[in-house]
């Protein structure tokens, strides 16, 4: 009995402990917080005029420079992440920002990100001395050039270029394939640059979508999804009338075209 009145009597007082040491603990952090934010707001600078392109070395032993190994131009798939690199060199109690040179928009101060845009956030990574800028979902309209500034006087700056590929289908041997009559004809449309494979492929003549169970017969495909996603159309026993425009079209990519020349006689190869 004693022993149960012992035990409350102490988790009353470790409640009372948590109201003096635990309440104003949390003010002080969100005071902390508000005053962090003001610090990063004082090291941004968008006046153009002090701007310095420089990746070269550093003036003194302790000033701050960019790494000479850092890459300046960058190629993301259109829907995949981008990795934008900026390593600095004794940085020192300087920060790190990443800008858009398009609309000169500050994307991040440090690890602090300033666009509403989600997609955006810098990393760290202490090993490297890397502040990698990720932008997530890359569309076609985030390629251009990115800054990223160190917030030295005056202020220092590399340009890294990004670039956007979109898939492409091509088909191998166009504009023109030549094959000869009763011979089996063999079409490849290869699809690069895809995040994805493509959800589907379709193949037309004459701008008709191929049916694969037509009354012709011996027409097939076969489809091999990968990186490059290829699909071979297959049509054996080439008649004069299989001549004419073939057109591989993928969900996620521009139509392709060939004109298939189905000849009477010998092929001549060079
Ligand atoms: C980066 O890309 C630009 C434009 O495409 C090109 O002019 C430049 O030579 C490239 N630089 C490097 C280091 O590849
Ligand atoms: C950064 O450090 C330098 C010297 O180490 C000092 O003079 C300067 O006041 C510091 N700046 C800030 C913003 O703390
Ligand atoms: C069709 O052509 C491609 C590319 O030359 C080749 O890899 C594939 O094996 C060929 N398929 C057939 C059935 O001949």
């Amino acid at each position: 009995m004693k022993y149960d009145v012992m035990i409350l009597d102490i988790m009353k007082g470790f409640t009372i402990y948590a109201i003096i040491i635990f309440i104003p603990g949390v003010i002080l952090t969100v005071g902390l917080a508000d005053e962090f934010a003001e610090e990063f707001n004082s090291h941004i600078s968008i006046e153009t005029t002090t701007w310095v392109y420089s990746s070269s070395s550093p003036t003194s032993y302790a000033d701050p420079y960019f790494d000479p190994m850092t890459l300046s131009n960058v190629t993301a798939l259109v829907g995949k992440s981008a990795y934008l690199n900026c390593r600095v060199r004794n940085l020192g109690n300087k920060t790190v920002s990443w800008i858009r040179q398009r609309d000169i928009h500050i994307l991040t101060v440090g690890s602090y990100v300033y666009t509403t845009d989600q997609r955006f956030q810098t990393v760290y990574h202490r090993e490297s001395d890397d502040w990698t800028l990720q932008i997530k979902w890359v569309q076609k309209r985030d390629a251009g050039v990115y800054e990223c500034q160190i917030s030295t006087q005056p202020i220092l700056s590399y340009f890294v270029y990004l670039s956007v590929v979109v898939p492409t289908a091509t088909i191998l041997g166009a504009p023109d394939i030549h094959v000869e009559k009763g011979s089996t004809i063999n079409l490849t449309c290869s699809i690069k640059y895809s995040a994805d494979p493509p959800a589907y492929i379709f193949w037309f003549h004459h701008d008709e979508v191929i049916n694969y169970d037509s009354s012709r017969g011996g027409v097939s495909v076969i489809t091999e999804k990968g990186d490059v996603t290829t699909s071979h159309l297959l049509i054996q026993n080439a008649d004069l009338a299989d001549s004419g425009k073939y057109s591989c079209s993928p969900s996620n990519a521009d139509v392709a075209s060939v004109r298939v020349h189905v000849l009477n006689g010998k092929v001549f190869r060079i």
